[in-house]
């Protein structure tokens, strides 16, 4: 019984994590760099995720971490010396989905982009045959260093054959200066994989996505809000750049750090929301509407502080129907909405999809456990009219909240999408 609600649970827990590395193998180079320790963060996180981690380390990355705290950590023997397993310099990378070189040296990317194969890691990137985009470093190293003008034109004879970099960042180095050089967050080298390794089926769309709530003002210091955090909306625009999309991001105040490379406005009321979906709509072929915005708003915003006082009224009218407006637009991109209901509202959101004249709508029940605000994961039922004009569901398990994004833009594939 135990065993079973054991079992029950690691299931549950497993279809909440999201899939992109699910099952990859991925081949680590570790090389000698002082943010050598954080690889060891890398590979924990890969893990968590469902992927397998083989590791090799150059010699110099031995003398910053011990083989034997990788080898906890990736739950694998880990390589360094290539006469010391034959073959491993074919057939690690020859299993690998991918290579990454986290931290990446000057010394080995200059090898890399130079074609010198003396170490097993030198060797194995040589060996990989996967696409150049299958590859990405991680460059770590002082400013003096990066800025150094050979090692600059070995690093953009990499990026013009395809080869992937992510960072270095801006910020204080291991040796006390500051400048960019320190190696990319963790968070960024793990997203950088999954957009190597997902199919970039959205190239060529312009995606809009609104996400997070709106602050209607009371005065200076009071507004009145929905609850949203934005992860479902971030999400989105994440799966959308990750799929090979330009993405515009409407957000209204969040706490989240967006996705890289895509282009962010924020706003603050629904009529600035409207404001910029209306600037940007025309040049996009793909809309999802996932922002929480307020439905009301104060008539009048006061100038100055509301004196506190036993009890007041305050007058709310409508704030500016976004969807709405999109709907009846003559040309508009294929629109995606969603419809927060806190219980059974499945009638309710296919009766939004015809009034709003969208092409789908997610229904979600915000008050399902592991569904809606401030969670990683949601539980929500595709809406979507065919080709025929039929009403059309497709619910889907609890998920993580990137895997509905998956399924949402997944839906929009099969459905052929057009801009109208
Ligand atoms: C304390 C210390 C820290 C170092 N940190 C870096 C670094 O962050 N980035 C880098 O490119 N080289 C760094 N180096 C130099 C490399 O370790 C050296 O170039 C080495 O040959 C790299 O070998 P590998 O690319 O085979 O790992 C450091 C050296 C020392 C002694």
């Amino acid at each position: 019984m135990q065993r079973e609600k054991k079992e029950k649970q690691q299931k549950k827990l497993n279809s909440n994590t999201e899939t992109a590395l699910k099952g990859k193998s991925i081949l680590l180079g570790i090389t000698g760099s002082v943010a050598a320790y954080k690889a060891l963060d890398l590979i924990r996180r890969l893990k968590d995720e469902g992927a397998s981690v083989k590791v090799i380390m150059t010699e110099s990355a031995c003398r910053f971490i011990t083989p034997l705290s990788v080898e906890l950590a990736s739950g694998q023997s880990v390589y360094f010396d290539m006469f010391k397993s034959p073959l491993s310099h074919i057939n690690l990378p020859v299993e690998a989905d991918m290579l990454v070189v986290a931290p990446a040296t000057a010394n080995s990317i200059s090898k890399y982009a130079c074609g010198i194969a003396d170490n097993l890691l030198s060797t194995a990137a040589i060996a990989f045959s996967g696409t150049p985009d299958r590859i990405i470093f991680a460059p770590a190293m002082n400013w003096r260093m990066y800025e150094n003008h050979v090692f600059q034109k070995n690093l953009h004879a990499l990026i013009q054959i395809g080869a992937r970099f992510i960072g270095p960042e801006k910020g204080s180095l291991a040796c006390g200066e500051e400048g960019t050089g320190r190696m990319a967050g963790i968070d960024r080298i793990i997203e950088s994989i999954k957009t190597s390794l997902s199919k970039h089926d959205l190239a060529g769309e312009h995606v809009l996505v609104t996400a997070g709530p709106t602050r209607e003002h009371i005065d200076p210091v009071r507004y009145i809000s929905n609850r949203s955090s934005g992860k479902m909306g971030y999400a989105i625009a994440k799966i959308a750049k990750r799929r090979g999309a330009e993405v515009t991001l409407i957000s209204g105040p969040v706490s989240l750090r967006p996705p890289d490379d895509v282009t962010v406005i924020n706003v603050g009321t629904a009529a600035q929301m409207l404001s910029a979906v209306m600037d940007n709509i025309h040049m996009s072929s793909i809309f999802v509407m996932s922002a929480a915005v307020a439905d009301f708003m104060p008539q009048e915003t006061k100038r100055d502080k509301i004196e506190k006082k036993e009890s007041f009224a305050l007058q709310l009218i409508k704030t500016k129907d976004i969807l709405g407006q999109v709907g009846r637009l003559k040309k508009r991109p294929f629109t995606t909405g969603f419809a927060a209901e806190t219980g059974p509202g499945l009638d309710r959101a296919k009766k939004k999809l015809l009034d709003k004249n969208i092409d789908v709508i997610i229904f979600n029940n915000v008050t399902g456990v592991g569904a809606g605000f401030d969670v990683d994961t949601n539980e929500v039922v595709i809406i979507y009219r065919d080709g025929a004009g039929t009403i059309k569901e497709k619910p889907l398990p609890l998920m993580h909240k990137e895997d509905v994004a998956e399924a949402i833009f997944d839906t929009i594939k099969d459905l052929g999408y057009k801009q109208f």
